[in-house]
């Protein structure tokens, strides 16, 4: 079993080092922030992750993790180094890549001959062969491979465990074959190929991910217009074995800390070499719009409150973490504050997060305290506690009745019967009733049938 650095610390970092002490190696984590470094010794973890807690917490017990915020003793005994430190979109939607670099010249410092760096964060095509040429400057002996992550967040332990394929970029065939050797007991397929093309393939993969979802956006627009169901829609091409059913749901949109910046990120390299991403570039408009389009079915329900309330359920970016980057539901809540539209929220796990960005609204203890007064409200975050909740004692507790379902996910029908006006993004089926401001004004062919029949 091999003896393996990780530097960084989030979730990435974290998962990568409790999941390869899982598979039976030894690992450092190297964390230069001293606070965090005291909390990571006693096993108290930085991220919410499913069954990240347990992981650590064994892998600490049996001596097979430990925690450092010094490079020479992390790297003294070490085979491979992952550099796992996030890259935060720079102000023209590149990628910042200052903590790889600054990672990546303390590790090449006090490499021991033979080192394989093993870059997992995501970042700009050719930063694997740059990181070679910093490297061989300095007249170390060190290999550099590229192995992205494909981790979900909420999902990420399960993820790294039982990969759909591991990644392998490398410009030596050794360094690959060693590399690959850290995940054989996973049993999952390998693909080996040269760095830049994993790189590439990171970027290709979330970009593909998040069209699919900003298509199916669109489709929603589509559907509220012609009345037709999304969800039929998405069951039909989901049936499609070239289709298949992931990353067919339509609603707010995509968030969360990699989606954004990848597809910014990926729009600025291929400008920077001159192409034009015209795909990538509408994958992130009609997102945006999506967001825009919750706002409008707001404010359209709120016609003629005074003093108007909106309750928001969720405030993180997906369910099962307490993630806020990114996050529709907290973009939503500036522009409702911006317009001078109060707003009541809850999250069961990112209330501490979201306090820092929005700090001016109502902090609620669950969802029938964001339901109290409110005249709308927005489920903007899937978490399966708003699922399943007493309908009739929410609307009790309103002082309106609309619902915005930000994520199609509510039995429309139901909630229609209970005297709640229903919206959704492009659901015809699920609830008629908000159907009507769905609607769109006619476009110019209606105009013209409209125009001929009336003649
Ligand atoms: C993503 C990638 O899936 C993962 O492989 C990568 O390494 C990191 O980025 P993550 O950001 O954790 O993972 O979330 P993911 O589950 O992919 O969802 C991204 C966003 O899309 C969320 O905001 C989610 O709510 C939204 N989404 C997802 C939809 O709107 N519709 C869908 O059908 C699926």
């Amino acid at each position: 079993m091999a003896d393996v650095t990780v530097v960084g610390a989030g979730y990435v970092g974290l998962v990568t080092g409790a999941c390869l002490a899982s598979l039976g190696h030894s690992v450092v984590g190297v964390e230069i922030d001293p606070h965090r470094l005291a909390s990571l010794r006693q096993g108290e973890l930085p991220v919410r992750e499913p069954g990240l807690d347990d992981l650590v917490a064994t892998a600490l017990e049996a001596a097979r993790i430990r925690f450092t915020g010094d490079y020479s003793e992390a790297l003294s005994d070490s085979r491979f180094a992952f550099i796992a430190v996030n890259t935060p979109p720079g102000p023209g939607g590149e990628a910042d890549t200052s903590f790889v670099y600054s990672a990546v010249g303390s590790i090449v410092e006090h490499a021991a001959p033979g080192l394989i760096i093993v870059v997992k964060s995501t970042v700009p095509v050719g930063t694997g062969d740059e990181i070679a040429r910093l490297a061989a400057l300095s007249g170390k002996d060190v290999e550099v491979v590229s192995n992205p992550e494909f981790l979900r967040q909420g999902t990420a332990v399960e993820d790294f465990l039982r990969p759909d394929r591991v990644v392998i970029g490398a410009a030596s065939a050794t360094a690959a074959d060693e590399v690959a050797g850290l995940f054989q007991a996973l049993e999952a397929p390998v693909i080996t190929c040269g760095r830049r093309s994993a790189e590439l393939a990171k970027y290709a993969a979330n970009a593909l991910l998040a069209a699919r979802i900003s298509l199916m956006n669109e489709m929603s627009t589509i559907s509220e217009a012609v009345e037709a169901d999304i969800d039929d829609v998405a069951r039909i091409i989901g049936a499609d074995s070239r289709i298949g059913p992931s990353f067919l749901k339509a609603g707010l949109g995509w968030g969360g800390s990699c989606f954004p910046k990848d597809v910014l990120a990926l729009i600025h390299t291929a400008v920077s070499h001159g192409r034009t991403p015209s795909i990538l570039q509408s994958v992130y408009d009609v997102n945006l719009r999506q967001r825009e389009k919750a706002l409008q079915k707001i404010r359209h329900a709120l016609d003629g409150s005074d003093s108007p309330t909106v309750g928001v359920l969720g405030l993180a970016f997906k369910s099962e973490t307490d993630d806020v980057r990114g996050s529709p539901s907290l973009d939503i809540i500036s522009k409702l504050l911006q317009q001078e539209i109060s707003v009541r929220a809850h999250d069961p796990a990112a209330m501490h997060n979201a306090r820092l960005m929005v700090p001016n609204i109502t902090f609620c203890e669950d969802a029938y305290d964001v339901a109290r007064g409110s005249h709308a409200l927005l489920l903007a975050t899937e978490w399966s506690e708003y699922l399943s909740l007493d309908w009739s004692r929410v609307l009790s507790l309103m002082d309106g009745r609309a619902i915005v379902d930000g994520r199609n996910t509510l039995d429309g029908e139901m909630l229609s019967r209970l005297g709640f006006q229903y919206h959704s993004f492009g659901r015809y089926r699920n609830g008629a009733n908000g159907n009507a401001l769905n609607r769109q004004q006619p476009g110019p062919v209606d105009a013209v049938w409209r125009r001929e029949s009336a003649q």
